[in-house]
């Protein structure tokens, strides 16, 4: 499938670029969301976007888990608590006063929740490209995360990576297998607010680049 949008050079058409661009712009990491639930037909359609995803070997290392039961939703609200809490225990002065303003997940309201494993062991792929960089399919589950997100968003959803967290204990609490490695934790509905601009720059934390780090060898 080529697809018909392209033109014979396999080029899409300016208007779609620049949409891609905007929507690329316009991704937000989102932390404050409404608490109306999310059409399960939407988030399949997402979640589809994962099995699109790059992976070293075609390995597709990744493992979902939706965090659904008052339990384990508990449990890994606790755990960012007591894991946000020991951060902004090892910040001072003002860095500690501006980390303590940051919201830093949605797990309280968010009504979609979301564990994205890699199986470190997977024998999909047969190995490859994975033998001196076993990393590799992590990073494949990142790719996954990223196409996911932009589908997300491209339906009017919002996407929230929470990693301020014990990943062993989360996944002892999720139960899953020992070979399972911890990529993120997901918060996903229907963002509060929209912004072009990241919310971390709006708090005075951090600011993107002026420009791209390239060096030349
Ligand atoms: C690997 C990864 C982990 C992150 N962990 C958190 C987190 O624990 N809590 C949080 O509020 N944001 C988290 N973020 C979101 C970043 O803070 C956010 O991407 C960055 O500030 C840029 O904002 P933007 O995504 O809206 O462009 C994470 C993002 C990535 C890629």
């Amino acid at each position: 499938m080529t697809g018909s949008v392209q033109d014979p050079k396999g080029c899409f058409p300016q208007a779609f670029r620049a949409e891609l661009d905007l929507l690329m712009r316009l991704r937000r990491d989102v932390r404050r969301f409404r608490t109306d639930p999310v059409d399960e037909a939407v988030l399949t359609r997402c979640l589809s976007s994962v099995a699109l995803a790059p992976s070293v070997g075609l390995s597709e290392p990744w493992r979902i888990i939706r965090v659904e039961s008052a339990t384990a939703r508990a449990a890994a609200l606790r755990n960012f608590e007591r894991a946000n809490a020991a951060a902004l225990a090892d910040y001072s002065e003002d860095r500690a006063a501006t980390y303590a303003r940051l919201k830093l997940s949605g797990m309280r309201e968010a009504p979609v929740q979301i564990a994205f494993y890699c199986d470190d062991e997977t024998e999909k792929g047969h190995g490859l490209g994975a033998r001196t960089m076993p990393e590799m399919r992590r990073y494949s589950v990142v790719t996954a995360i990223t196409l996911f997100w932009l589908a997300l968003r491209a339906e009017g959803l919002g996407l929230g990576w929470v990693s301020v967290l014990d990943p062993e204990a989360l996944s002892r609490d999720l139960d899953v297998p020992a070979t399972w490695r911890l990529i993120g934790y997901f918060c996903i509905g229907h963002p509060e607010r929209l912004s072009d601009t990241p919310e971390l720059e709006q708090e005075g934390w951090e600011q993107r680049f002026d420009m791209l780090p390239i060096e030349t060898r």
